[in-house]
């Protein structure tokens, strides 16, 4: 059984639809990258994921189970445990996960005496640890500075330290690594990358970095207007795109090492989402739409490369 497994995920903020019936599983130890465009409703599911939408945001599910259990019968109460403990996130911009006016070594502490049972002294011992297996050097010094005193990079391995102290199983990671330069990317990733393998973290990695779903995700969920297109092995994915979208969006991200330059984007602009849309999301910018994508929606299939996409092209005739 999958750690988290969640269908026909919608969210509503005011008219606008813009979780439109997302289906994810992330696996114990594993990656799960999930791609789009700016504005498809990659952090909506991921705050969703850890019941952090705003107040005004309506929120409905097929199913929600992680680690077996049933979300959406838990109350804040409930949920309060969840997070830290089960469920972590790390959020794009470290600063505003810090508080200013505490030390980086006392946030952490205070984060492991409020969800475990371990005494001030143990928990600061904890943190220092955790900063140290983090990389920072001379972690016992560090951790007595505040996050103004701290680099970018390590102001993101703060946070992960922050994130994973509880030993949560699952961790949702959006964008951890868009501020950072490459090299401290580099290293961030692969601590990333050892807390799956040694500990069997599930990871959620939104990113806009195809260099970074190719280095750490074993799955790929491509994300378009609130639904994801297609998604399966990352690798095949990637090798042998099958919707439009993918191929359009693989065109105008990054990879490792490429030139911003010479990226294009894709043309035309994502569709209003306070409107109905019938049928394909896409259609208005696909160079192989057809009468039917405007109409109705495909239905997501199974295709023999081995993902699953969500397109007419892959519809049999009747
Ligand atoms: N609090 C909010 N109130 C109203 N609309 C919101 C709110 N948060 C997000 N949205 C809208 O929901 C849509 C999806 O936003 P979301 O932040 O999930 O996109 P994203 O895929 O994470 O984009 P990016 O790659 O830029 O981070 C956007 O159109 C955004 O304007
Ligand atoms: S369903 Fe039609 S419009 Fe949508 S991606 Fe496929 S071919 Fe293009
Ligand atoms: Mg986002």
């Amino acid at each position: 059984m999958s750690l988290l497994s969640v269908r026909d995920l919608h969210i509503h903020i005011g008219d606008n639809h813009l979780v439109r019936g997302v289906d994810l599983a992330v696996e114990r130890g594993e990656c799960l990258a999930l791609v789009g465009e700016s504005g498809s409703g990659k952090s909506l599911t991921a705050l969703s994921l850890m019941q952090l939408l705003p107040s005004h945001a309506r929120l409905e599910h097929g199913e929600w189970l992680f680690d077996g259990q049933d979300m959406r019968s838990l109350d804040e109460k409930a949920w309060r445990k969840v997070r830290a403990r089960r469920i972590a996130m790390v959020f794009q911009n470290p600063m505003t996960a810090l508080n200013p006016t505490m030390t980086i070594g006392q946030q952490i502490a205070e984060v492991i005496c409020l969800h475990t049972s371990m005494s001030r002294r143990e928990a600061r011992q904890r943190a220092i640890d955790l900063l140290e297996r983090l990389g920072i050097v001379n972690a016992p010094r560090r951790a007595k500075q505040y996050p103004f005193e701290l680099s970018g990079g390590m102001l993101q391995r703060a946070v992960i330290a922050m994130a994973v102290a509880c030993g949560p199983s699952m961790l949702i990671a959006d964008e951890p690594t868009t501020a950072l330069d490459v090299t401290v990317q580099a290293e961030v990733l692969a601590l990333l990358q050892e807390l799956c393998r040694d500990e069997g973290l599930g990871l959620l990695l939104i990113t806009h970095d195809l260099g970074v779903v190719e280095a750490m995700a074993k799955h790929l969920a491509v994300m378009y207007a609130g639904r994801i297109v297609e998604s399966g092995e990352c690798a095949r994915v990637l090798s042998q795109p099958a919707h439009p979208y993918t191929r359009a969006l693989q065109a105008a991200m990054p990879s490792l090492g490429e030139a911003r330059e010479s990226l294009q984007g894709i043309a035309g602009t994502p569709p209003d989402l306070s409107r109905q849309i019938p049928g394909c999301a896409f259609a208005p910018r696909c160079p192989q739409a057809m009468n039917i994508c405007v109409r109705e929606l495909p239905q997501t299939r199974l295709i023999e490369t081995g993902q699953c996409t969500e397109c007419w092209l892959w519809e049999k005739p009747e």
